[in-house]
């Protein structure tokens, strides 16, 4: 599957009393509603700080599952709203914008991954949860970035060496993931995010020089994750500064950072987003992004207004139909048991 050229989303601009009025009145919003605001770590920073939990795609599940409100607003992109509704089938789940998509999530269809099992029908599936909920629900196990090699690994513990995986949509995730736990058997759908897979190798080729000596936090996703592994092999790059991790991953790494009280450069390879929860957890560190062009525009559909507006008018809502629910709370759900 080639790269799809997705236009980066600009950097928007917002007026500080604006936003501050604006975030009174969705807080004045979700208390009247019962609502919980749940947001991705690539947010716009207006949004995360009005949000009651900010976090990761597991992190955000983890949340959904527990939750009492009877409403989640859901600052993020679809499938993350949609995989809200299946772990808390009783709530009602509110996307502020319904066209807030994903690019990786859209490189494999519930049809494309049928007709891939029935060429491997010994195989076992794991599908990152960047997928639609028709795609999980055809799905042995789920994964994130931040757990699947653990999945991957407990697949082989389960099913023995010899078990055939098959793994997407991620291609990069998928070399990663293959390197790391050395499972031949492992079949990789050519997807990728338009975001990560722009992150290039010269990119870190450039930084490295302009950054001697700084760590590298990456998450999987990323076009230059087999070459950062090559660096390191060769030993270009000290193995002991670089991260791969989720974006959740990498905000334990930024606690550790500022309690350790170093000053240090760190590269960041990921949706520019990822840099606003960095330096607000660790000040003192100089977070450098590898692709400063790096924007999700989808993640920058969801504003101020448009939450306000979904809260106040009960718009966006996104529920997956009980029948797709059930059957796609199964890979999720064995993906949490591997990571409660
Ligand atoms: P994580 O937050 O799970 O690392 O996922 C990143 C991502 O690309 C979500 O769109
Ligand atoms: Fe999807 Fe990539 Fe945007 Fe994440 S950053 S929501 S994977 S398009």
């Amino acid at each position: 599957m080639s790269s799809v050229p997705l236009p980066m989303a600009p950097e928007p601009e917002a007026d500080p009393v604006a936003v501050s009025r604006l975030q009174d009145e969705v807080r004045e919003l979700a208390k009247q509603r019962d609502a919980i605001i749940l947001a991705h770590n690539y947010q716009v920073p207006e949004i995360q700080d009005v949000a009651d939990y900010v976090g990761d795609s597991l992190g955000l599940s983890q949340q959904a599952a527990k939750v009492e409100n009877a409403v989640i607003a859901f600052c993020g992109v679809h499938f993350m709203a949609e995989t809200a509704s299946i772990l808390a089938p009783d709530k009602t789940v509110l996307l502020p914008d319904l066209d807030a998509g994903c690019s990786l999530a859209d490189s494999i269809t519930a049809e494309q991954l049928i007709e891939w099992q029935e060429r491997f029908p010994e195989a076992v599936t794991v599908m990152y949860v960047n997928t639609t909920a028709a795609v999980k629900a055809v799905t042995d196990y789920c994964c994130t970035s931040s757990n699947a090699v653990a999945v991957v690994e407990h697949i082989v513990r389960e099913h023995g060496p010899q078990t055939e995986i098959c793994f997407g949509p991620d291609m990069f995730l998928g070399a990663y993931v293959q390197k790391v736990t050395g499972h031949e058997r492992m079949r990789i759908w050519d997807g990728e995010c338009h975001v990560h897979a722009g992150i290039r190798p010269d990119d870190i080729t450039r930084v490295r020089g302009e950054h001697p000596g700084a760590d590298f936090l990456i998450h999987p996703e990323c076009g230059c994750v087999t070459s950062v592994m090559e660096y390191v092999a060769a030993g270009d790059v000290d193995s002991e500064g670089v991260k791969m991790l989720s974006t959740g991953g990498m905000m334990g790494y930024a606690a550790k950072a500022e309690s350790e009280g170093a000053p240090r450069d760190v590269i960041v390879a990921t949706e520019v987003g990822m840099l606003y929860p960095l330096r607000k957890a660790a000040p003192d560190i100089n977070f450098i992004p590898a692709n400063a062009e790096a924007s999700c525009r989808y993640m920058k559909m969801i504003t101020l207004e448009k939450l306000r507006d979904s809260l106040r008018d009960g718009t966006g809502e996104v529920k997956v139909a009980a029948d797709v629910a059930e059957r796609a709370r199964v890979p999720i759900e064995r993906m949490v048991a591997i990571n409660p």
